[in-house]
């Protein structure tokens, strides 16, 4: 038994963490341009520049649920280093990153369009021809190495401009403006791209950055109605591909992060549920089934929220069903009723420790039967075709003195969930189109602003400071997934 001929073997990126460029070719300035580089081991986080209403500069956290004056205008200070800005250059090396690419014998490329690259201020009344002709050139490299493109619209990045203007995605506006960004990238690449994805984890759209800055928890009826004006964005935009693209395939793309409750207590079972639902559930359901589960509308009415609709939003919402599921897979969490005095999980989202799991340097838990299970679930529950569009090990990297990046520790994680996701196809029949881990090429993490978190089978010479040749090299894990890839998958 093997994976199917046509798998997509690949990797994944994203603009405002790989492309740099941040002024270039008539780009304009994204909430992502004005958060600074942070320390995940040190505890550093990352930071939005803002200022405040009264003029007063200042930084504020950038996180989940993050409380963010009203008023507060975000904006980029000389005197501090933004990771995007030039990140890892894509936007001077996408020639011979593509080249390096088709050397490992990719057939796919997950990449992002940067939104304020074809309307700089988002609001724009005409797009700016020097970015759609910058994706033109990418996307004609590709098709010259058989690589498919598979293109987030909107990997974490919102012009900075529908922020400040209009509250970002707060106000109902915006969805009309991403769609009119979506109609002119999917009618300009119609030809060249058949795999788009709507919002990259949208589970993570509460994160300020994403939404526009004042969509934070501290207004849970704004929040919740930002969240509703992404998922209408999401249906209209899958609609557009429909419409104008008609055979090309349109996914959503969620975090997934697996959760397990902490015992077989029935407490602990239902804290789980609830976590999962709230978490990530929630958005799955609406995508694939299109209309809010009955979950959340209770959870909205005891709380008070009424969801502001217009004539045609449910079936709007009923039309935007997704053709397949895009998701991020790194860990798995613990979810404890109770977990006063519990040791931390140490990933991305707290959690309790599992003390059956090693865990990377950035203490994220490593588990690759999580991925099994992972697919497995959610093929049973919603039967559509899945794509594992990240996956990877962030680790600090060290060049011998000749030149020669030995990284075995991610060789080794990425040959355990490759086995796993073999298994769930082989074994259990999961309907599986490809896979693209994470950060190919190094490039920025998103969630702490550093480089030397790095995920990628080609080594970019940059520092934490900025300082670095952007000279690429390939590391040891470059000629093992060339291998893997050969050999579809046999040859672990
Ligand atoms: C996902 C994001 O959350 O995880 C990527 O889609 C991100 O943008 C990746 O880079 C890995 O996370 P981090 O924080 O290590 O960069």
């Amino acid at each position: 038994m093997t994976l199917p001929k046509d798998f997509l073997w690949g990797g994944a990126t994203a603009a405002n963490q790989y492309e740099g460029g941040y002024l270039s070719g008539g780009k304009g300035l994204a909430i992502t341009d004005t958060i600074t580089g942070g320390d995940g081991i040190k505890g550093i986080p990352r930071y939005i520049t803002v200022k405040l209403a009264d003029g007063t500069k200042t930084k504020l956290a950038r996180g989940f649920d993050s409380e963010v004056p009203d008023g507060a205008v975000a904006y980029v200070d000389e005197d501090l280093y933004y990771p995007s800005h030039v990140a890892t250059d894509f936007y001077h090396h996408y020639k011979e990153d593509i080249a390096l690419m088709a050397e490992m014998g990719f057939n796919a490329f997950r990449m992002s369009i940067n939104w304020t690259r074809i309307f700089p201020n988002g609001d724009d009344a005409e797009p700016n021809e020097e970015g759609l002709a910058f994706y033109d050139q990418v996307f004609d490299e590709c098709q010259k190495h058989h690589i498919e493109p598979v293109v987030t619209m909107n990997h974490f990045d919102c012009p900075l401009n529908l922020a400040v203007k209009y509250g970002g995605w707060t106000n109902r506006k915006v969805i009309d403006l991403f769609a009119k960004y979506v109609e002119t990238i999917v009618t300009r690449y119609k030809d060249k791209v058949h795999y788009w994805m709507t919002f990259n984890e949208i589970n993570f759209v509460r994160d300020y950055s994403n939404l526009g800055i004042t969509a934070s928890k501290s207004n849970p009826q704004r929040q919740a109605q930002a969240i509703y004006h992404v998922l209408l964005g999401s249906a209209k935009a899958v609609k557009l591909v429909h419409k104008l693209a008609p055979d090309a395939k349109v996914g959503m793309m969620i975090a997934y992060i697996l959760q397990y409750p902490y015992s077989c207590n029935p407490d602990d079972v239902e804290a789980q549920m609830e976590f999962s639902r709230d978490f990530r559930d929630f958005y799955l359901d609406v995508q694939c089934r299109g209309k809010y589960p009955n979950y959340k509308l209770k959870e909205l009415e005891r709380q008070g929220i009424v969801l502001k609709k217009q004539p045609g939003d449910d079936q709007l919402l009923a039309d935007g069903v997704v053709d397949y599921i895009g998701f991020s897979y790194y860990n798995s969490m613990v979810i404890a009723a109770h977990p006063e005095g519990e040791k931390t999980g140490g990933n991305q989202m707290g959690g309790v420790k599992n003390p059956y799991l090693k865990t990377s340097e950035w203490g994220w838990p490593i588990d690759p039967k999580g991925l099994r299970i992972t697919l497995n679930r959610l093929w049973d529950k919603y039967q559509k075709p899945l794509m594992i569009v990240e996956n990877g090990l962030g680790a600090e990297d060290k060049v011998e003195e000749n030149g020669e990046i030995n990284d075995d520790y991610r060789i080794d994680y990425l040959r355990a969930h490759i086995e796993q996701m073999k298994k769930a196809v082989e074994y259990d029949g999961v309907d599986l189109m490809g896979y693209t881990p994470w950060g190919c090429i190094d490039l920025v993490s998103a969630g702490t602003g550093e480089m030397k978190k790095r995920y990628g089978f080609v080594y970019v010479d940059m520092d934490d400071k900025g300082h670095g040749s952007l000279n690429r090299s390939k590391k040891k894990s470059f000629y093992w997934y060339k291998k893997v890839i050969a050999s579809n998958g046999e040859d672990l």
